[in-house]
């Protein structure tokens, strides 16, 4: 479509008020193919249809490359990588005939049992803001538009739909909304307004949010478009400005249509009618939740723009010009979608190897005493509770169904030359899915059991076990503790007390607790690796490949984050029956809460290790004051390639208000080949020397800060001192 102003307001012109309707809230796919969200054509004005999709990790459509979760791609700490994954999922988008991705997700994290952490990239707000604008550039580079979602402060799932995040426009424009403005620097297509409140008010109805902060401070043109019935009252979204309501109809109307969703439920039902509800009931639990409406499941049963929104405009309470501002602005989506870069290619093979290189590159090596790499000839015990099945990713809207799968049994077994022993030694750990359709019950806790015999058997004859293990997690619901489920936190005590050396392999959507970390050799963290997990266990197990990750969020103890008491997380009920989840941290959040407090953690924010050797030679800063950049010189002293993520922070000295220690500002992540020297000049990020005030925004106060390169928010390597002015110029504002 013709992106000129121009023709944008030609076309709304042109429009009939039945026609404006149309684009602004979703309705019923009626033609052949399916979509998660859909806006219909306008023939006579030559306006194509848009059709949405989920998500994050793949696109959830039929068969789809199974890429590692967003949090995995956010242990890259690599921009770079993000826009190659964007371009993949754009382009298997487009080949699938869908015009906009609903993806990719960057709220921060603030709580770390978060259900979607996963899908999320971190902690940090620089490093979450540098990998969501590089992944809308590969996804919109493919001729598809991508959502960016979900704006703002979704930072829990529990009782996602009705929490009132009580938190301050200080760690709003600081922390949470930072990587949504670098999403609109990157022209992103359109931007999803979430489920939540924020003191007090619905995101969907958040005019200082959605208007003066994100469309006239930020500068987004696009549209905002709601969470699935995320819209409660339809006249205030629109005024407050959420431009698009999606799905724009009631689950009565959708979900019949959606016969291939319920065709083999049906099937499933007649099977075993006692476990497995039928479509008929499945429609009613959904109706009896929206009307329970706590929890994670919103009101379902109807679109708020149709009724009040079309009264208003009716009566002229709402005026005609205001729907023309939306209609644009929903064309402006259409601008960014480009169908001439149509592919037949769905599932091409560079996309494999693709998600297995994320799924290396994001693997972190939290410990390991020298067990690791592994020599090929090793005989190898691998036990765990879900070893034969590659673990794709966490529940919910985000779930993608893969053409190939490689469990860490097979990936293990396709590369030792050893033997390799395969036990389970634990019940399954459940996989849960908001599409299994049984809500509620079997997401915690598997009810089969295993015998843990053969697994200690096979561990006792093996040089090294390795042991896999993985947590639950899921939109919709929070995870209970950071405490792997079941009981693995045994399996690898008895696996590590009978075993001659001992790896675990944790499977996780964010932080977990490892109580048995001093008992065993070597541990690594895999994230939810995606279809690749096991073919990407072996390249890290046998260092083929450097373990490429860094933690993108902080390990501790549960009670320690800044969440621990409950008027923080999950909240309490206020007044109208109201939770309210207090931000009483502040700017404090992940690793800046950590070290304004001096607690101690299990493993800091940027820790990984690699199989090389890395030594930190000279650091120095660009003229400016603050300086834009800092230069670094790191050598590799081992036989062997490895990946180094560099990190740049600041620490100010004596802030005039309330500051963190110190902030991530730049990072950057090298392969420095074996014996060899690497430098490189790494761009800092101005916000890190500045902080947001209500009256004057982003101020630089005039002092010093220092510039620490280091391997990790705890473990410095080199530092070098700089002095800060004042910038009171007129675009002083830093970007
Ligand atoms: C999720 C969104 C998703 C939408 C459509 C919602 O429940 O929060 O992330 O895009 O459903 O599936």
């Amino acid at each position: 479509m013709s992106t000129s102003p121009d023709r944008l307001d030609d076309l709304v012109e042109s429009m009939t008020r039945e026609e404006k309707f149309r684009l602004i809230r979703g309705t019923v796919l009626l033609e052949e193919g399916r979509a998660t969200g859909y806006l219909p054509s306008i023939d006579r004005l030559d306006l194509p249809s848009l059709k949405m999709v989920d998500g994050p990790l793949g696109v959830r459509l039929d068969e789809a490359t199974a890429f590692p979760a967003s949090i995995a791609l956010g242990a890259s700490f690599d921009p770079a990588l993000a826009t190659e994954f964007g371009e993949a999922i754009g382009a298997e988008t487009r080949a699938k005939g869908i015009d906009v991705l609903l993806a990719p997700g960057c709220n921060l994290i603030r709580v770390p049992q978060c259900g979607r952490n996963f899908e999320y990239y971190g902690e940090d707000p620089y490093h979450s803001g540098a990998l969501v604008s590089a992944t809308i550039e590969g996804i919109q580079s493919q001729g598809v538009g991508a959502t960016v979602k979900h704006y703002v402060a979704n930072n829990q799932e529990h009782d996602r739909t009705e929490v009132s995040a009580a938190v301050d426009s200080r760690p709003l424009r600081e922390l949470y909304c930072r990587p949504f403005e670098a999403a609109v620097d990157a022209d992103v297509g359109a931007v999803m307004a979430a489920y939540n409140r924020i003191n007090g008010t619905y995101a969907t109805e958040h005019e200082a949010l959605l208007t003066d902060v994100l469309k006239d401070g930020f500068g987004f043109d696009g549209p905002v478009m709601s969470d699935w019935w995320a819209v409660n009252n339809g006249l205030s979204a629109a005024r407050a400005g959420t431009d698009l309501e999606m799905p724009g109809v009631g689950v009565f109307e959708l979900l019949p249509t959606q016969s291939e969703r319920l065709t083999p439920l049906a099937r499933l039902n007649d099977r075993w009618p006692d476990r497995i509800p039928g479509p008929e009931a499945l429609i009613n639990a959904i109706a009896r939740r929206a009307s329970a409406s706590r929890g994670g499941f919103p009101n379902v049963s109807e679109s708020k723009f149709a009724g009040e929104l079309e009264d208003a405009i009716e009566t002229g309470s709402f005026a005609e010009g205001e729907l023309d501002a939306m209609v644009r602005r929903v064309l402006t989506l259409h601008t960014r979608v480009d169908r001439s870069k149509e592919s037949d290619q769905i599932h091409p093979e560079e996309h494999d190897v693709l998600a297995r290189t994320m799924a290396t590159r994001g693997t972190v090596l939290l410990e390991n005493d020298g067990v690791l790499p592994l020599t090929a000839d090793t005989d190898l015990a691998v036990i765990g509770p879900n070893v034969t099945t590659a673990k794709i990713g966490g529940g919910g809207s985000s779930e993608v169904n893969p053409f190939n799968t490689v469990s860490p049994a097979a990936g293990i077994r396709n590369r030792a030359s050893g033997s390799v022993t395969v036990a389970q030694g634990h019940p399954p750990i459940d996989d849960p899915s908001i599409f299994s359709i049984d809500i509620g019950s079997r997401f915690f806790g598997g009810t089969e059991s295993a015998d843990i015999r053969p697994a200690i058997d096979a561990a006792r004859a093996a040089d090294v076990a390795i042991v896999v293990v993985q947590d639950i997690a899921t939109e919709g619901r929070d995870r209970q503790s950071l405490a792997l489920p079941g009981d693995q936190n045994q399996l690898i005590q008895t696996i590590a007390a009978n075993a001659d050396r001992t790896v675990v392999v944790v499977q996780a959507s964010g932080p977990v607790e490892l109580p048995w970390i001093e008992s065993v050799n070597a541990t690594l963290c895999s994230w939810y690796p995606g279809q690749e997990a096991g073919s990407a266990l072996g390249k890290v197990l046998f260092g083929d490949a450097d373990p490429g990750g860094r933690l993108p969020v902080t390990f501790a103890s549960e009670g320690t984050y800044p969440t621990g008491g409950q008027t923080s997380y999950p909240g309490v009920i206020g007044n109208e029956n109201v939770p309210v989840a207090q931000y009483d941290e502040g700017v404090f959040i992940g690793y800046r809460w950590f070290d304004d407090r001096e607690r101690s953690v299990q493993f800091p924010f940027g820790h990984g290790l690699s199989y090389a050797q890395f030594e930190y030679q000279s650091l120095s800063l660009g003229d400016g004051t603050p300086p834009e950049s800092a230069t670094v010189t790191v050598s590799n002293s081992a036989d062997r390639s490895g990946r180094e993520v560099i990190q740049l922070y600041v620490e100010p000295e004596a802030p005039a208000v309330d500051r963190p220690p110190r902030e991530l500002a730049g990072f950057t992540s090298v392969e420095i080949p074996a014996n060899s020297e690497h430098t490189c000049t790494i761009d800092l990020d101005p916000r890190a020397f500045a902080y947001y005030d209500d009256e004057n925004g982003w101020t630089i106060d005039e002092g010093t800060a220092t510039v620490a390169v280091a391997r990790s928010s705890r473990n410095t390597q080199l530092r070098a001192e700089t002095a800060i002015q004042a910038d009171d110029s007129e675009d002083a504002e830093p970007r």
